[in-house]
């Protein structure tokens, strides 16, 4: 007989949605085998079958699902805290871009770092957000800007996810900027370097979807269509930068394309909001960058939830816009600067972003059938997830493999 694991004395937030607020079952029992979930409810309905098995108690502490940050540019050379300290003296984010910082300052340093250097300094960044539960991560390519470089980013994410357990989905985003060598020729780079490298990486299994920023100091609506049409011929999902410093109709377009998410969304429009929510693409927050560029501009979050368009919350950790790695403190952002409610946040960083990364089968809830990828916390209440500021109540985390 297969050995069964039973868990007791807990609270379990399952996240499912349509019943308890989170979810909650208070005093539950969990049942577990082969790192798959038997059963899941309150100990007082525990069938008889798995009463008289050897539990461990988990001392009161909450149980969620393990978290996901489905919006990150981890892997990057260098950092620019020096255009950190421009800002304060007063220059802003897209003056500094079109004067060849930004993003292009972090190429250069990408770049010119090894293989191993980028790794490094990614896994500090990739640990730190794992000593908070997080177990699922999406990682962007965006700061090579050349078919080798690009590549290479994601040739680092990939062993990332052989270093560590946690599922690593890599994003193409060669449109990200355009690099000196392309200066005043955008559709000469799409062609060149975008598409066909997009095509290059995919047949080595690099891509997971495709993204775009799409701006005014990015690419505009037009030209990201030929990108989403080539990811769309080869069959890979798509996702868009959009609505973050300005209106461009970017949420629709993705929209447009069933994409797994729009992100940012500051610009969207109240009234774009019921054309948005036509299809199942989520609306991803990331409160880090809006707290580092001191934008004032929020999403519509009340006309998101009112035409009930699921929203998710990521760090959007990178060096620029948002030097952030901490997930409890962007679930906090989201609160405070947003008005979501803890529930929404920890939806944000479950089961919403597991559907903006396509891994709702496996991540983001606590149900019968889904594999055992859960947190333990020193907590009693969800609600405290958001609410601590600055220390990581993790107690540890389950997974799969601790089953094998
Ligand atoms: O999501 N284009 C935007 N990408 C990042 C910023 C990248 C950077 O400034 O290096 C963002 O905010
Ligand atoms: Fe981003």
């Amino acid at each position: 007989m297969n050995k069964i694991t039973v868990f007791e004395n807990c609270n379990v937030a399952t996240m499912v949605k349509d019943t308890t607020p989170y979810g909650l079952i208070e005093n539950a029992k969990l049942v577990v085998s082969k790192g798959i979930i038997l059963w899941v409810g309150a100990a007082s309905k525990c069938p008889d079958e798995y009463r008289s098995i050897d539990s461990i108690s988990l001392e009161d502490r909450l149980v969620t699902p393990s978290l996901i940050d489905c919006h990150t540019h981890i892997i990057f050379g260098g950092n620019r805290a020096k255009e950190f300290e421009l800002r304060l003296q007063g220059a802003c984010y897209e003056e500094i871009a079109r004067q060849g910082g930004g993003i292009l300052s972090t190429v250069t340093q990408t770049r010119q770092a090894s293989f191993e250097t980028l790794l490094q300094n990614a896994l500090l960044r990739v640990d730190a957000l794992m000593a908070e539960g997080v177990r699922a991560i999406e990682i962007k390519s965006g700061y090579g800007l050349s078919i080798a470089d690009e590549i290479r980013m994601l040739e680092v994410a990939a062993e990332i996810e052989k270093q560590r357990d946690i599922l690593v989905k890599k994003t193409w985003l060669a449109a990200h900027a355009v690099p000196p060598e392309y200066k005043r020729k955008t559709d000469a780079y799409i062609d060149e370097v975008v598409i066909e490298g997009l095509k290059q990486a995919h047949t080595k299994g690099l891509i997971d979807a495709v993204d775009g920023f799409c701006e005014t100091i990015g690419f505009t609506p037009v030209q990201m269509k030929r990108i989403f049409d080539e990811a769309k011929s080869l069959g890979l999902p798509v996702k868009l930068h959009a609505e973050q410093l300005s209106d461009l109709k970017g949420a629709l377009l993705v929209g447009e394309y069933n994409g797994l998410s729009a992100d940012h969304l500051e610009y969207l429009q109240d009234e774009d909001v019921p054309n948005f929510a036509k299809n199942e693409t989520v609306a991803v927050l990331l409160p880090g960058a809006f707290y580092t560029l001191k934008e004032t501009k929020r999403p519509p979050i009340s006309a998101l939830r009112k035409h009930n368009v699921d929203m998710a919350v990521a760090t959007d950790c990178n060096p620029g816009s948002s030097p952030l790695t901490s997930l409890l403190t962007a679930m906090n952002m989201a609160c405070t600067f947003f008005d979501l409610t803890p529930e929404e946040a920890l939806a944000g960083t479950t089961r919403n972003a597991a559907k903006a990364l396509g891994i709702q089968g496996a991540f983001g809830k606590v149900a019968t059938d889904m594999p055992t990828n859960l947190a333990v916390w020193n907590v009693s209440h969800p609600a405290e997830l958001s609410y601590w500021i600055g220390s990581s109540p993790l107690y540890k985390t389950i997974s799969p493999s601790d089953f094998s």
